[in-house]
């Protein structure tokens, strides 16, 4: 499935910056979900709810670590946002950033500013939603989006991390650019790169 294939393939360089400030265990463990989901996806579904429901509950028993539990709830969430569902919206796009990003946040307890995933997800969720308000197609919509959340993996870069493994590295943290934020990134572009 194609929101997978990038995440593997950019197995390594998730893991080098793992290295970085973690546990070198990222790019290792989306990859292995990843994999796992991929064998286990309805084929035949064009129901999109079905196959976001299915890779969340992989991420989630699959995948140690903060990301797989966190990423399996973004998932979760989406799946809800979009049962039945067979095509999305600009306004459905909307619909799911907001109960994505109020899953990771309830579970995570992080807000933005700490060094998360959350600091490529909720700028571009901003940057979509500003592109969707002033009219814009999806397209442009998801463009604006990525630029956001490349911009926001750049930011990532000079701040502190306060939340999970990489917080206890303290100052030590600035400098690297966040290994979630990152994987983030990669998933957003490969959801504008599907739907071109
Ligand atoms: N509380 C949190 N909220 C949101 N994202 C988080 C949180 N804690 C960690 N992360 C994200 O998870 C990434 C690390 O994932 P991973 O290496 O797979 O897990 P672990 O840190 O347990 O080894 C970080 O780069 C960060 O983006
Ligand atoms: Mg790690």
């Amino acid at each position: 499935m194609w929101f997978c294939d990038s995440i593997i393939a950019n197995k390594e360089f998730l893991t080098e910056l793992d290295r970085e400030i973690g546990d070198a265990d990222h790019g290792i463990n989306m990859a292995r979900g990843y994999t796992e989901a991929l064998g286990q996806l309805p084929q035949d579904s064009d129901d999109i709810g079905a196959v976001l429901k299915k890779t969340g509950m992989v991420l989630i028993s699959k995948v140690g670590g903060a990301s797989g539990p966190l990423y399996g709830t973004a998932y979760m969430k989406a799946a809800k946002a979009t049962a039945g569902k067979t095509t999305l919206t600009v306004q459905d796009g909307k619909e799911i950033f907001e109960v994505v990003i109020g899953g990771i946040k309830q579970r995570g307890k992080a807000e933005r500013g700490e060094k998360t995933m959350l600091d490529a997800i909720i700028p571009a969720y901003e940057a979509y939603c500003a592109a969707a308000d002033a009219g814009k197609s999806l397209d442009e919509c998801l463009e604006a989006m990525c630029e956001a959340a490349k911009e926001g993996v750049e930011f990532t870069k000079t701040i502190r991390a306060t939340k999970g493994r990489a917080s206890y590295l303290g100052d030590r943290s600035i400098g690297h650019q966040d290994p979630g934020a990152t994987s983030s990134l990669l998933t957003m572009e490969a959801i504008r790169d599907f739907c071109k």
